[in-house]
């Protein structure tokens, strides 16, 4: 990968603040006293060049530098999901001593409560598990000498203006202008389809993938008409479960080619807490009601009805359905899918980039977090 490798040299040179004013909580003080900024992590990883090792070392406590490169993007995108989330939080989740920011906007919550009830508890839930991903990551990476990940340059853009949101405060993500793609339901759903193996599977929602959505109330003009607003909440609940069958299916990738062992059970542990938030949403996301969104033209039809229904969209269907893994010739399996490993972070990071989720960000952040990927895709299992 050759792009961006001058800009993110250029960007080696400050020091940054490791967490924003709404990611404070469980910071970890070993954390915030490197100082060691992102763009040294990604110059690092553009360039192959060993682990720069903090003060805080200890000899014989190092990991490889793959192994370095993987729980890098792994704490990359989980400071981005922390954003994203927090976001949700601050309008639809509930705002704590855990979650702290916003104070909620009741119209929207409503309409995420059609599709449960618990729907706050559980966004609140999800936020609180990714602040612990990254500010755990960060910490282990500095436990081990290797540098941690800040991407606190980067938070530029303006989030939601509507009641409820902390309307000052800058974002990593964007939540407003989201392309989402649904293939995941009918990829779980599937019993003879895997992506490994060179399948694709049709949007459940096709119109979510054609287009340009808010996931969050932009303003309070989104609050009205009733379709429109609980259009919204339809579309936060699919890209819930879009966030996080991408963490379900990046972890196991990325394991495969972990050395260390003690790295390897960090990201097994941590893998399937993101399995467990794919499952709820899926569940979540299969009470959305069907409507059109007259302010936009956004479809969500009927899933259990023509031409949708049967066993690839039937909404109470919500555990993988065994499919083939591996080879055709082997039985059927319950499984995650994708888990192939080649090129598997880059893949993360460009469905992100699809989902539009960092529309109005700067070309250093795609160079910074391309590198990040591109060090992580390089990462080899050595015996
Ligand atoms: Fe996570
Ligand atoms: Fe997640």
């Amino acid at each position: 990968m050759e792009q961006g490798s001058n800009e993110v040299r250029r960007a080696t040179t400050t020091r940054r603040t490791f967490l924003g004013r709404g990611l404070a909580i469980g910071a970890s003080a070993g954390v915030l006293g490197t100082g060691l900024s992102i763009g040294s992590v990604a110059a690092a990883g553009a360039n192959a060049l060993p682990t720069q090792a903090s003060s805080q070392a200890r000899a014989g406590n190092r990991i490889t530098k793959g192994d370095a490169a993987i729980l890098r993007f792994l704490a990359a995108l989980e400071i981005l999901e922390s954003d994203l989330w927090q976001q949700y939080n601050e309008l639809g989740g509930v705002q704590d001593s855990e979650v702290p920011g916003g104070s909620g906007s009741q119209p929207y919550i409503e309409k995420l409560q059609v599709l449960d009830g618990d729907m706050p508890q559980y966004i609140h839930d999800n936020t609180e598990d990714e602040i612990s991903h990254f500010t755990f990551l960060n910490a282990y990476l500095v436990s081990k000498g290797a540098d941690p990940v800040s991407l606190e340059e980067f938070r530029t853009l303006s989030g939601s203006q509507a009641t409820g949101a902390q309307k000052d405060m800058k974002r990593l993500t964007n939540l407003m202008q989201l392309t989402v793609d649904t293939s995941w339901w009918t990829r779980y759903r599937s019993r003879t389809g895997n992506p490994d193996l060179g399948d694709s599977f049709p949007q459940a929602i096709p119109s979510l993938f054609n287009g340009k959505f808010p996931a969050i109330p932009r303003t309070d003009d989104d609050l009205t008409p009733d379709d429109h607003i609980q259009a919204i909440a339809n579309t936060a609940g699919f890209h819930f479960a879009f966030i996080e069958q991408g963490g379900t299916s990046l972890y196991p990738s990325l394991a495969q080619r972990v050395t260390d062992p003690e790295v390897l059970r960090v990201v097994l542990s941590i893998g399937p807490t993101e399995t467990a938030h794919f499952q709820t949403w899926q569940d979540k996301a299969g009470n959305a009601p069907a409507l059109t969104d007259t302010t936009n033209g956004l479809v969500f039809p009927d899933l259990n009805s023509p031409p949708f229904g049967g066993e690839d969209f039937q909404t109470n269907l919500i555990m993988p359905e065994p499919t083939f893994f591996l080879s055709r010739s082997l039985p059927p399996v319950s499984i995650i899918r994708p888990t192939e490993t080649k090129g598997a972070a880059m893949g993360a990071l460009k469905a992100l980039t699809d989902d539009g989720l960092f529309i109005g960000q700067s070309p250093q952040f795609f160079a910074v977090l391309k590198a990040l990927a591109f060090a992580a895709d390089a990462a080899e299992r050595r015996p």
